[in-house]
């Protein structure tokens, strides 16, 4: 009806001086489902210094009354799964079910990060002169934990609002101030969250939300971004190509039953979703059987009727994937499914013998299909996973666990499961990405430490 959602700046919702809106395309219908104002460079400048303001403040507001309004957010949030949920399914197609699950993570993840933080900021550190050589015990040092002032926030589409508060919640309990440019797909949802936090009670200007294209008041890619922050701290989650090495003695319907949930819940559109399988030839024939078995299986449809597989989250999206199917078909993998695509849905498809010379091999997808790639001795899958420019997550699924670890230890990559598919949570887990994967370490301890810095005092006796 033409109603374009107000974005959210010194505690008000508001339009944007612009006059402009941003259409989010529905992944589904292909049709404009919601808009959100195209905020001005100038609003989103405002809405820094009134995030400075209100940060000076905030920083000298109790812990344990950050941590209170904290808690009572998280459970506002859970009392809104519901429409948010909505907001996610109609925004970026994520099937139902999970979206709610999105959303009552996220209400737990702030409610861990209330009781985190009061205990890890809680605690300071005491040091003693006498420890280095050549001095005498006359000097005290008292460090502790400060904010880092104001915290900007840009959470990928696939988890517009988990991925959102997992940095709004450490930022808030630390002391900071935060802005959140959400992703234009999700971005509904993202503002629904943000209402959230205002109906908690947040000082205003505290948090704000602005939206609008990414190339006017957002930024870059990852690596980009990171070349021109200069001095400023970054923490960043960023591309995946997740290997699974299957080793001869593993439990084969353990690891059919990981290749599906790895490879392809939300259609694949998870960094940390298996985005290759490095499997020993003698298991190879048995496992691709399982696997296509389970992935005949699967609810290919639209979100709203809890599909496994629903439509990925941009036409261009789709065109990209088909791109890699297609290259891989040239150079001639073996296609376990039918290739078959409606608009922006792709049904689920697994490419046996892969080979290094096809894209597909190094690539992400961010999608439903997954290549499968024949290896002789776990070296060879070592090599494979270690010769990408990603290094988010991998998984080896094996029974001998010394082997497993060394494994581990060899591949380069900021996680290693062992007998399970990639994934972040438990949301306290350390997460972390090597190489083009990331800056820094995530999970709710690492976050909130993240968003701090350190600030000493030294007391000197005569
Ligand atoms: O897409 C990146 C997310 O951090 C992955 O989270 O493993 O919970 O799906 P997840």
């Amino acid at each position: 009806d033409g109603e374009v959602f107000k974005y959210y700046a010194d505690g008000e919702w508001r339009s944007s001086a612009s006059g402009k809106s941003v259409g989010i395309v529905n992944p589904t219908t292909r049709q404009t489902q919601y808009k959100v104002q195209a905020c001005t460079q100038e609003e989103v400048n405002k809405v820094m210094e009134a995030a400075k303001v209100a940060q000076k403040a905030w920083a000298r507001t109790p812990l344990w009354k950050r941590a209170e309004l904290l808690h009572k957010a998280a459970a506002i949030l859970k009392e809104h799964k519901a429409p948010i949920a909505e907001c996610l399914v109609k925004e970026i197609a994520k099937p139902a079910k999970d979206a709610v699950t999105e959303v009552v993570r996220s209400g737990d993840l702030i409610s861990y990060t209330a009781e985190e933080g009061v205990r890890i900021l809680g605690e300071g550190k005491l040091l003693v002169s006498d420890s280095f050589p050549g001095n005498e015990r006359n000097k005290y040092c008292l460090s502790s934990k400060i904010p880092l002032g104001v915290v900007l926030a840009i959470p990928p589409f696939n988890y517009p609002v988990n991925l959102a508060v997992s940095k709004i919640g450490p930022a808030l309990i630390a002391g900071n101030a935060l802005v959140l440019k959400p992703p234009t797909q999700g971005a509904v949802a993202a503002l629904h969250m943000v209402h959230c936090f205002h109906l908690a009670g947040f000082p205003k200007g505290l948090i704000s939300c602005v939206t609008g294209k990414g190339s006017e008041i957002g930024g870059d890619t990852g690596i980009a971004i990171s070349k021109k922050a200069g001095m400023v701290p970054l923490q960043m989650e960023l591309g995946g190509k997740d290997a699974c090495i299957v080793l001869e003695d593993a439990d084969l319907d353990l690891v059919a039953a990981n290749i599906v949930k790895g490879g392809f819940s939300y259609s694949g559109q998870r960094c940390t979703a298996v985005k290759v399988v490095l499997i020993m030839e003698s298991v190879a024939d048995a496992v691709v059987q399982k696997v296509n078995a389970k992935l005949a299986k699967l609810k290919v449809g639209p979100p709203e009727d809890n599909s496994d597989i629903t439509p990925v989250v941009t036409e261009s999206s789709a065109n990209f994937i088909e791109g890699l199917v297609m290259d891989a078909k040239e150079k001639g993998a073996t296609f376990c499914q039918e290739y078959r695509r409606e608009g922006n849905l792709i049904w689920p498809l697994l490419l046996d013998h892969v080979r290094p010379d096809m894209r597909i091999a190094w690539e992400e997808p961010f999608g439903p299909v997954l290549p499968v790639i024949r290896i002789n001795s776990a070296e060879e899958g070592i090599h494979h996973c270690n010769a990408s420019n990603f290094g988010l997550q991998g998984c080896i699924f094996t029974k001998d666990i010394n082997k497993a670890i060394l494994i581990s230890d060899a591949m380069e990559t900021g996680t290693v499961q062992i007998n399970s598919a990639p994934a972040r949570g438990p949301d306290h887990f350390p997460f972390q990405g090597l190489k083009d994967s990331g800056i820094g370490s995530q999970g709710i301890t690492n976050s909130i430490n993240m968003m701090t810095k350190v600030k000493s005092t030294v007391i000197n006796l005569p």
